[in-house]
């Protein structure tokens, strides 16, 4: 048992970082899955979208993200962005905690309900340019006809708030970038970018409800429950988790979209962060 009045390991937060506002979807979960977690989220919005920069670029945000999180004092990292996912693979070599990405749980579940195995991915340009989610599919079964989409725009929906499945501008981007997957006849569609389960119903009503769309934000925090149980890093504490969150630029923005997201008043547990000036590499 540890001395009265000592901390431990188990007691800290999780955390979770993404470009932006996307890893929400992985909160939103987490919080279902795991209630008795603090959680520290960071959303890099000073510097989103990653996912058309460079791999060089990518990486050293996703480091600068995850020492910040580790100078918070988390004990497991997760990285609930589809873009460093693919492109900062060594980012867990690096880490003193436990981490996940969110590409190994998202096409372990689209394995798992795809019957046709025909498969769609869209995620950001960096990450379908990977071939990340293809590739680990493949290893799954190499039977699986797996069709790719970079759809970009989508993060930029989200970030902007335009999340409505009856906004015109949100339908007619979502025509313009699914409509030749549509004719692929997929059964399973990866949402393969944390932003974009923000944006489900819009991408489900124009695919008539007949594809099976696979949240990697849900198949991620469902993935990190059991790295931790594991590790025999669960917080044993009954009561609820408190959550804290950190943007890189103003915090009205994100109030507003996590409001409606998390279905919660996040106002105050919400603070800025000047990342470039507090890790340089
Ligand atoms: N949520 C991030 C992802 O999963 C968005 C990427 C971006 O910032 O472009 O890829």
């Amino acid at each position: 048992m540890p001395l009265k009045g000592t901390v431990r390991m188990s007691d800290n937060a999780i955390g979770i970082f993404d470009s932006g506002l996307g890893g929400l979807t992985a909160v939103k979960e987490l919080i279902k899955v795991l209630p008795h977690e603090n959680i520290i989220y960071f959303g890099d919005t000073a510097r989103v979208p990653y996912g058309n920069k460079s791999r060089r670029t990518i990486i050293r945000y996703a480091e600068q993200d995850a020492d910040f999180l580790l100078s918070r004092g988390v004990k497991m990292i997760i990285a609930a962005c589809g873009t460093v996912s693919s492109v900062a693979v060594n980012l867990k070599d690096e880490l003193p905690v436990p981490f996940t990405g969110v590409v190994a749980p998202t096409a372990l579940a689209a394995a798992n309900a795809t019957k046709s195995g025909r498969i769609g991915v869209i995620g950001t340009s960096a990450t379908v340019n990977s071939g990340s989610y293809k590739n680990a599919l493949l290893r799954l079964d190499s039977s699986f006809s797996v069709f790719q989409q970079d759809c970009p725009l989508f993060v930029s929906l989200v970030e902007n708030s335009f999340i409505s499945p009856d906004d015109d501008i949100v339908k007619l981007v979502v025509e313009r970038y699914l409509h030749s997957l549509k004719e692929q006849h997929i059964d399973t569609l990866i949402l393969g970018c944390t932003h974009f389960p923000i944006i489900a119903e819009a991408i489900s009503d124009y695919l008539e409800g007949k594809v099976t769309l696979i949240d990697s934000g849900r198949e991620t925090a469902l993935f990190a429950a059991g790295i931790l149980e594991e590790h025999k890093l669960l917080n044993r504490s009954t009561e609820p988790g408190a959550c804290r969150y950190y943007v890189s630029d103003t915090v009205e923005d994100f109030r507003r979209t996590a409001e409606i997201f998390l279905g919660k008043n996040v106002g105050s547990e919400v603070s800025h962060i000047n990342l470039e000036h507090a890790f340089v590499h």
